[in-house]
């Protein structure tokens, strides 16, 4: 089997998942409590890729102190600093040292590939040197926010066009592409696009011009950060449906835990109800509360006489007399309860760029 190295991309400023992301990096926003990232980085290993580049930016202090030196994952990482988001054909150039001649799997970091890319990789291996390169595509509602393919009846790919107004089909490109060394000669070749970025779909252009042949596949279960909470929650909601239920936490006699429900370390549940799919993190509280379907409960957090319901709430926050939420996205050590002292007026601290709707 050919070896196949990694390059994840995790620059960038995340500013399509505000406010989330004001102090985080996008590829850290947790899914059922787990980094995006994470789930790249461990499908990548079970595709049998050990050597991986990071391509880090702004955020890389919060991303190289997640991922470390890749050995928890399995895997040995190299960091490459981008100084700048100057498009996904220039992290393959800055790469090209730590790439050197191999053949590699680039796997944006803010994609979700729900069954991870395995048998994909192994297709690739199995079609090389036939194909030059391999492209995974999703059906999609919206194709003018992605990069869109045309095929042909063969499924070789005759066209890619980034982000267009009148999209060619409904197959967008995925944040997964597999590549052997001759996109570096494609990557040297093209020029930025009106955006002033390296576009990675005019490199793989570039090379269909030039008469390579890159194949494709076609994936379901896939998600990518939108921009909008309700993207985010969707994202929440995939990962939950495969969850192990786990019961790590202790629970009183009037509590009650109903389908696929992890239960981390240290978790008190009283007089409270969980209904799955959910996940409650380690050492969270919960009080007279329920947690109903599609909910991830960060680490640390106390939720008191409070009800909700297809809801993220990240570390170290307390929810206190709310009864009900539904379809909200919380930070982290996010405070929010009832005022128990006159005037009975809504009191808000809010960050930059929040939503907050009232009823
Ligand atoms: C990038 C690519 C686009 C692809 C998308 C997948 O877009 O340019 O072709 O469909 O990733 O995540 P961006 O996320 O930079 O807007």
């Amino acid at each position: 089997m050919s070896k196949l190295k990694g390059l994840v991309l995790a620059g960038g400023t995340g500013t399509r998942l505000r406010p989330i992301t004001h102090t985080s990096a996008k590829q850290l926003v947790p899914l059922a409590n787990k980094p995006i990232l994470f789930y790249g980085l461990e499908s990548l290993r079970e595709a049998g890729v050990v050597e991986v580049g990071i391509i880090v930016g702004e955020t890389r202090n919060e991303v190289m102190s997640a991922i470390g030196d890749g050995s928890a994952f399995g895997l040995d990482v190299t960091y490459i600093g981008q100084d700048e988001p100057l498009g996904l054909a220039h992290c393959v150039a800055i790469a090209r040292e730590f790439l050197q001649e191999s053949d590699f799997v680039m796997f944006l970091g803010d994609n979700l590939i729900k069954d991870g890319i395995t048998e994909f990789a192994n297709q690739f291996r199995a079609r090389r040197p036939d194909v030059v390169a391999e492209i995974l595509l999703a059906k999609v509602a919206d194709p003018h926010r992605f990069g869109v393919a045309e095929l042909d009846s063969d499924k070789q790919v005759i066209r890619l066009v980034e982000k267009p107004k009148n999209p060619p089909s409904d197959l967008a490109l995925v944040g997964v592409y597999f590549f052997d060394k001759t996109i570096h000669e494609a990557v040297a070749a093209i020029k930025p696009s009106s955006r002033g970025e390296l576009e990675i779909t005019d490199a793989i252009q570039w090379m269909i011009d030039n008469g390579k042949k890159i194949g494709s596949q076609q994936i379901s279960g896939y998600w990518k950060d939108l921009g909008q909470p309700e993207a985010l929650l969707e994202g929440n909601r995939l990962v939950l449906e495969d969850l192990v239920p786990k019961m790590a936490g202790t629970c009183d006699e009037d509590s009650i835990i109903d389908g696929r429900v992890v239960v981390e370390d240290g978790v008190r549940l009283i007089r409270s109800r969980v209904r799955g799919p959910a996940i409650i993190g380690a050492g969270t509280k919960l009080v007279d509360t329920f947690v109903g379907p599609f909910t991830s409960i960060g680490a640390g957090c106390e939720l008191i006489s409070t009800e909700l319901e297809n809801c993220i709430v990240l570390q170290g926050s307390t929810i206190e007399g709310v009864s009900r939420l539904e379809g909200s996205v919380l930070g982290k050590s996010v405070t929010i309860r009832k005022r128990q002292i006159l005037p009975r007026a809504t009191r808000l601290v809010v960050g930059d760029h929040s939503i907050i709707e009232l009823i």
